[in-house]
């Protein structure tokens, strides 16, 4: 269904993220149709250049990441007419008349600005647009992260685009939560009645959340080197799969339902014991950087793996270990979510406990899907011999062909952004409350002084990672590919 003519401009329309990301997604949502025909993209950005060297630039980058659609000239050259460019100085004044004469006041327009840019930006944007007459009640805008860097500077940058906008019109994109596999598994606890009267620590024995990459640092190591994995990904991605797996059935699909039972979720979480965090950083194995050279930084003890044990204080999860792990430079790059239910309380057949054969399997990437393990006899003679096999639901396999061109994350969030619909949107509370569990661990190693235990690229990460869950009696499952 295509949705509400628009102009959606993009500050940062020539950086990475617009050329990776942005500007791909939504040529691919125009070639599928959903893009009416009065949308109009305007890059917004601080070069000088006219509509169409920036049509040449969009015309490169899709051609780069917009993968086999982008082999489509017809459609491309047809989306490119809707794309226009602009430039404006965001700290000064220049640019913003040029840009309000291409802006639109049609009755019924959507107005969305997508701020793109670096978080120093954020406030003076919202500032500007407001100065300059750009936004009015109606106007959406979109904030990438990272939201902050500790409580206090998320609550600085939420008052500030308070000042300007009211909360329904602030889009905070996770992109974690415009992934297809993560809005399925909503699908799978809410819309079944299979799973969810299970789905509670009287029959899940624990939960694990993993996300290796292969990728390293380079490149973004200014960045990154001030922030490390707890920031960069548990903080926000990590937290909202956690959020999604744990919380209660929402009254409705809708933004603020849903949003009140995440936040509940992250207001229960413990503080995590300092023996329950492992951090790690990446080595060289002789074919790649070291974290230390790819961040510039001999000395640094910023982590690029974490792994750490948290509990979730409520009825439903009370005593239930959540175990979490992300990294980079790992030996695959692999996404799950694993919800590993208790054995069966009495074994008839005489087989040692601790098997956990019935795990749920949600896989974020590659090869997304969910599978379910199931005991089931060995089939042929030889008595009753018992074998665990996966109840595969693939959803390429299961739904054909269609199910494979599954929108990138950004599209989906995009269209929603001009759909108006904030579900897949965070919440200036919901990050604030992420911000105030994520501070005092960080708070805790900072104080200790604690060094990140080195790692090999290309391995699983520290081994003290495999001891955190290891001296449970458990262990982390091995990521399929
Ligand atoms: C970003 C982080 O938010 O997410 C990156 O800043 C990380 O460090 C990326 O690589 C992972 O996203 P995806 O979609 O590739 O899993």
């Amino acid at each position: 269904i295509p949705v509400d003519p628009f102009d959606l401009v993009i500050f940062g329309g020539t950086g990475d993220l617009a050329r990776r990301k942005i500007l791909p997604g939504l040529f691919r949502r125009f070639r599928s149709g959903q893009m009416p025909e009065g949308a109009h993209v305007i890059g917004a950005a601080r070069s000088d250049m006219d509509d169409a060297a920036y049509r040449d630039m969009v015309r490169e980058a899709i051609g780069e990441h917009g993968g086999s659609e982008a082999k489509d000239s017809k459609a491309l050259e047809h989306f490119l007419e809707h794309v226009r460019y602009v430039a404006v100085d965001a700290r000064g004044n220049t640019g913003w008349d040029a840009l309000k004469e291409v802006l639109r006041e049609d009755e019924g327009l959507v107005r969305a600005f997508y701020f793109s840019v670096g978080p120093g930006l954020f406030a003076e944007l919202a500032e500007g647009l407001r100065r300059h007459g750009l936004a009015d009640a109606e106007t959406r805008i979109v904030v990438e992260k990272p939201f902050g860097h500790d409580l206090e500077s998320a609550r600085a940058l939420n008052e500030e685009l308070a000042r300007h906008f009211h909360e329904t019109q602030i889009y905070r994109i996770d992109h974690y939560l415009g992934k297809e596999t993560v809005q399925n598994l909503m699908a799978v606890r809410f819309g079944n009645m299979l799973f969810e009267p299970l789905w509670n620590s009287q029959y899940v024995d624990h939960i694990q959340i993993t996300v290796a990459e292969t990728v390293g640092v380079g490149g973004r190591g200014s960045y990154y080197d001030k922030s490390g994995a707890m920031r960069d990904m548990v903080q926000n991605h990590l937290m909202q799969l956690l959020c999604l797996i744990a919380m209660e059935p929402p009254a409705r699909f809708e933004p603020d339902a849903v949003r009140d039972e995440k936040l509940k979720v992250i207001r229960a979480l413990d503080p995590v014991d300092p023996d329950s965090i492992v951090r790690g950083q990446y080595t060289s194995d002789g074919t790649v950087n070291s974290y230390r050279e790819d961040a510039e930084n001999p000395l640094s003890k910023t982590e690029s793996f974490i792994a750490l044990k948290t509990y979730i204080s409520n009825w439903r999860w009370a005593n239930t270990p959540f175990y979490l792990r992300t990294g980079k430079r790992l030996s695959a790059r692999a996404s799950e979510i694993a919800v590993v239910f208790k054995d069966a309380p009495h074994s008839i057949f005489g087989i040692d406990a601790g098997r956990h054969s019935n795990v749920l399997s949600i896989r974020l990437q590659p090869n997304e899907g969910m599978t379910l393990g199931v005991t089931i006899k060995e089939p042929g003679p030889g008595g009753m011999r018992l074998v665990d096999v996966p109840l595969d639901m693939t959803f390429a396999d299961a739904l054909g062909p269609e199910a494979e061109e599954v929108p990138d994350a950004y599209e989906r969030l995009i269209m929603d952004v001009i759909r108006g619909n904030q579900t897949l949107f965070m919440r200036g509370d919901e990050v604030e409350a992420a911000w105030a569990w994520t501070d005092p661990l960080i708070e805790g190693w900072q104080r200790r002084g604690d060094s990140p235990k080195p790692y090999d690229a290309g391995s699983s990460g520290p081994d003290d990672a495999a001891f955190l869950i290891n001296r449970d009696g458990r262990r982390w499952r091995g990521v399929r590919q």
